[in-house]
């Protein structure tokens, strides 16, 4: 596979994230990490692990053109979709394709460090926060959104659970792998050892009215790592997941809408 293509399909993955996944679950899932983090007009933001930035971008507009924002992620077309869209009214948002083990910024210059939905994926957790501690300012801090269980978030349990018995373990492995840091005492425990102090966490459950199930279930895993496994997978078998997701999740529709409680542990702390 030459560069470019490689690219141009990195690109494509983050184009799907940004218009399936974000409007419907990630992007709330942002706002409420921000809105946990009580940012002040002027402050220095930097989002880790930004994706194509909803988080970043919401922070913007409470900071405010006096306040700094920069968000980073690994992942070049995540980057590329996050410059892409519109300008926000607010701080001018900097981005960088860089990793969360070796942040591009100066120690103790930044106020609030967030990280959604991200430190899951991060073999090394320490080292992630300890880059975190480095470039906050003292009396900065960092607040940290990640999924609670998979059986408190029932689409994705429901989902998980059919992808496994009609696609593959291998396939249902990659949604699980979203819940690999659910433990609440576990982040904590990560943040005291970081050197975190002031540790606060709560349970924030968001009620997402999600589109129809038969058209969206298709696209939400064709926006994920479950595509290739589900898109090898026998039509009987594509169909089976989705019939059996949305016969499970039927009961929370009403009035030709459904609306789904997803549960996240926020977790926030000072350095
Ligand atoms: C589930 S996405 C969350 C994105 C965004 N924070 C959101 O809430 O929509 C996880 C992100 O972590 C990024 N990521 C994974 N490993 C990383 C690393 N070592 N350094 C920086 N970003 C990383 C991925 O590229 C991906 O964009």
């Amino acid at each position: 596979m030459t560069i470019s293509t490689e690219w141009q399909l990195a690109r494509e993955a983050a184009e799907r994230y940004q218009q399936i996944l974000v409007p419907a679950i990630l992007g709330p899932a942002a706002r409420a990490l921000v809105d946990w983090s009580a940012l002040k007009s002027g402050e220095s933001v930097l989002d880790v692990g930004s994706g194509t930035g909803a988080a970043a971008r919401y922070a913007a507009e409470l900071v405010g053109l006096s306040g700094r924002v920069i968000g980073i992620d690994l992942d070049a077309g995540m980057i590329q979709v996050a410059k892409s869209l519109s300008p926000v009214n607010g701080a001018v948002i900097e981005w960088y394709e860089k990793s969360a083990y070796e942040l591009p910024l100066k120690d103790q210059t930044i106020d609030v460090v967030l990280s959604a939905q991200t430190l899951q994926f991060l073999k090394d957790r320490p080292l992630a926060l300890s880059e975190k501690y480095r470039v906050l300012k003292p009396g900065g801090r960092v607040v940290v959104s990640l999924w609670s269980d998979i059986e408190e978030n029932p689409y994705f349990d429901i989902l998980a659970d059919a992808i496994s018995k009609h696609v593959g373990e291998e396939t249902a492995a990659s949604l699980q792998a979203i819940f690999s840091l659910s433990n609440a005492d576990e982040m904590r425990a990560l943040l005291e050892s970081a050197g975190f102090t002031n540790i606060e966490m709560t349970v924030k459950q968001l009620e997402l009215e999600l589109p129809e199930l038969k058209d969206f279930v298709p696209r939400y895993i064709s926006a994920t790592y479950m595509a290739t496994g589900f898109n090898a997978a026998e039509q009987a078998a594509q169909q089976a997941v989705i019939q059996e997701v949305s016969a499970q999740l039927a009961l929370y529709e009403s009035n030709d809408s459904i609306t789904i409680p997803f549960r996240v542990n926020l977790a926030k702390a000072v350095r």
